[in-house]
This record gives C-alpha cells, structure tokens and sequence, in this order.
C-alpha cells in the first residue's frame, strides 16, 4: 500500500484539508483586508505571512496528488519547500520520499508560531525523518542546500519566488522540477516569476497548469542562455 492510502497520513490529511476548507471563508475576508489598505506587491510581502498567521493556505487535494506523483515519478531524492504553513504540502512530499525508499525534504517557513504545527503533523505520520523544517526567512534559511536539487516546490509569497529561484538556481540538478503555486495562467495577467521561467533563454521549459490558482511546472535545463 502507498504512503497516502495508510489510515494514519490519509486520516491526517483528510483532517487537515477540511480545516482548510472551512478556513476559506475568513482567509478571503482577510486577503480582501490587506489588499483594501496595501497596493504594492513589495508591501503585499512585507506583513502578510504575519496577518495570515492562523491560516493554512495550503495546496489543494489536487495539487498534493500531484506532489507526490511527480516526486515518485522522477524519483527525487532532495527536495526544497518554499512555505511550510502546517504541512500539508509537506506531508504529500514526504510520503513520496518514503515510498521512494529515501530522500530528503527541506522546508522553509517563516512563521516560529506556525512552524510546531507541521512538526507535530509530520511526527504522527511517522514520516519526520524524511523533513527538516527551518525557521525563519527562506533567503536565509535555504542558502545551504547539502546536496543538488531535484525539485523545487514554490508556496511562499510568490512575489518572493524570483529571489528565491534565483538564490537556489546555482543549486538546481539539471532536469530539476520547479513547481510553482499561485501563478498567473493568463497573458493579461502575469508576475516577473511567470515571465521568467516562461522565456526559454533563461533556462527553463515551462509550462502553466489549471491548477488551483495556476500552478508552474517548470524545467530546469542546465543551460542559461543569457
Ligand atoms: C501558501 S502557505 C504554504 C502552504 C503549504 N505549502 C501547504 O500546502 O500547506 C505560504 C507560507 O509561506 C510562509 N512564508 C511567507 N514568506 C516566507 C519567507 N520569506 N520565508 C519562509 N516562509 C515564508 C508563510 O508564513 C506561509 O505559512
């Protein structure tokens, strides 16, 4: 039997999306709070993941299957998570590295409050050894990555992820993944990280998934052509 189907992680991730779900409501009332008094993305940054502190924003059933399908599939052995919140994102990863028989997760996230949450659930799981949940800012808590990396998954502040693509890039395997929550699918509406990955001189072959609030799946060639 796979990792999700076992009672212990398929109860607990049950448990924890419906927490999720029955969050949204007061999530959006918030989103729709600090964009009424804030008009920058660089502002947007700045005070969020404390405001949100009590939320999960985490990835959808959806994007979790497809978490661990890839990290099966290319049978990735060290992955870097950009926003840990309470894991569930991470839990679907860490599943994936134990039925991959090894490997390793590294999960950023910047709120110390936020932070035992994920470890618990990770815990009962029996799944902690595969996770290292860091604390603090990912531009500094993320600098030393032990070995190459086979995938990168985004789900912080995506107005962060050009700067943190661009810190663990040197770092990327060649034919790494890097996944990305919260981007633009359309042309009218695109962010300095979707133009990036999507101009193919920079490295990457990328492609913009209809999942959640658009999802980028993205390649890492090896070769930046600039
Ligand atoms: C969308 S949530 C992550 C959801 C999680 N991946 C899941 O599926 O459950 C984003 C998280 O990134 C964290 N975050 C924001 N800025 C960060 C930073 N600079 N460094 C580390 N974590 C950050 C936030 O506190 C928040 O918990």
């Amino acid at each position: 039997m796979n990792t999700l189907m076992t009672p212990k992680v398929a109860n607990l991730l049950n448990q924890l999306h419906q927490e999720a779900d029955e969050q949204m409501p007061s999530v959006l009332a918030a989103v729709n709070e600090i964009r009424s008094e804030q008009t920058t993305p660089e502002e947007w940054t700045s005070d969020w993941a404390e405001r949100m502190s009590d939320f999960y924003l985490s990835a959808s059933r959806e994007q979790g299957r497809f978490l661990y399908q890839t990290v099966r599939a290319t049978k990735a052995q060290y992955v870097v998570e950009f926003g840990t919140s309470f894991g569930i994102s991470t839990i679907y990863i860490a599943a994936a590295l134990h039925d991959n028989h090894g490997g390793k997760l590294v999960s950023a996230e910047l709120i110390e409050s936020k932070a035992a949450k994920p470890k618990k659930h990770i815990h009962s799981t029996g799944l902690g050894d595969y996770v290292d949940i860091r604390i603090g800012d990912a531009l500094e808590t993320l600098t030393d990555p032990e070995r190459p990396i086979d995938l990168l998954y985004l789900d912080g502040g995506p107005t962060l992820y050009p700067n943190v693509l661009k810190l663990l890039q040197p770092h990327l395997c060649e034919g790494a993944l890097v996944i990305a929550d919260n981007v633009p699918t359309t042309k009218e509406e695109t962010s300095p990280y979707a133009e990036y990955v999507r101009n193919p001189t920079n490295g990457y072959i990328s492609t913009s998934l209809e999942m959640k609030g658009g999802t980028e799946y993205s390649l890492w060639t090896g070769v930046d052509q600039n």
